[in-house]
């Protein structure tokens, strides 16, 4: 997605609608809720000196379930960042662009989020690459990084097929392997806002990215299966802790005692692009 739209999508009017249309919805709260267990966990190993960096943090709604917390933003919209000033008055939020390296010290931080696949409005595999590698060097030697990542199959289309990673070991005719990298999808909502060609690399294909500066990396289902997310650290280790806490909550979730608030009728699919594109194709 080109800078010039994601300014002028991410306006004043977006911002000031964004958390309830798409944090605290009904679409997204199982979502949501599962992300603030798997930030608590990760913010909670650190200790209590914790610093913690969200890049792309829009309208700061992640920060500020954290008051208690030494915290900074990044986004590039000053429209999401004037949302997020008044939930997270007094802590640095700073506006710019994630690709640009400078903006943000090397080595500073313990815990780097990047959430709601922000990382697919990078306009190329390559910026995707700069991003992790900039989130890598912006991190501390044992720091850890959390990015919900968007499963075409599951998030986009909702079928059970998935689009091959490995489309062939060996190609016929001119031979060689084939990997299918990524996928490009637009959402053009009703009132005409457009996120056009956002990228997405296949899980497989960001878990290698990854791999080029981290350690350890893992990938992580939550939310009733329905979503995904990559868990990075500098150093090796295992996210032992966050699988624990998820499978005590998909528990929870089974019989019936999880703190999503009970006025709010269940969830039957935790995705609103999901229910669109049914929507437009019964049409
Ligand atoms: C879908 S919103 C997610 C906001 C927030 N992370 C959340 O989960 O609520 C995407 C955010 O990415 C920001 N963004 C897009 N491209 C960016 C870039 N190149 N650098 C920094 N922020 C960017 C947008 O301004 C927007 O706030």
């Amino acid at each position: 997605m080109k800078i010039e739209q994601v300014l002028e999508t991410y306006d004043e009017a977006y911002a000031e609608a964004y958390n309830q249309k798409f944090l605290t919805d009904i679409h997204s709260q199982t979502k949501t809720a599962s992300e603030l267990q798997i930030l608590t966990e990760l913010l909670r190993e650190k200790g209590s000196t914790v610093r913690w960096l969200d890049v792309a943090c829009g309208t700061g709604y992640y920060l500020s379930c954290f008051p208690e917390v030494q915290r900074a933003g990044l986004d590039i919209s000053q429209a999401m960042l004037n949302i997020a000033k008044i939930k997270n008055p007094n802590i640095p939020l700073i506006q710019g662009n994630f690709r640009d390296k400078s903006l943000i010290n090397k080595g500073e931080w313990d815990v780097i989020s990047s959430m709601w696949w922000a990382y697919s409005f990078a306009e190329s595999i390559s910026e995707i690459e700069l991003l992790i590698e900039n989130i890598s060097d912006w991190l501390t030697d044992d720091g850890v990084c959390f990015m919900p990542i968007c499963e075409p199959s599951k998030n986009l289309y909702s079928d059970p097929t998935k689009v091959p990673y490995v489309a062939f070991e060996d190609a016929p005719a001119y031979g060689g392997k084939i990997l299918v990298t990524g996928v490009m999808w637009s959402w053009i909502q009703p009132n005409g806002k457009r996120h056009d060609n956002m990228l997405v690399p296949q899980i497989e294909y960001m878990i290698e990215l990854f791999k080029k500066h981290f350690q350890t990396v893992e990938s992580i289902e939550y939310a009733k299966g329905f979503y995904w997310g990559i868990l990075a650290a500098k150093n090796a280790r295992q996210f032992e802790s966050i699988r624990t806490q998820l499978m005590k909550e998909s528990q929870s979730i089974a019989d019936g005692s999880d703190r999503i608030p009970t006025d709010i009728p269940p969830v039957d699919t935790a995705n609103f692009l999901q229910r669109l594109i049914r929507k437009l194709f019964r049409r």
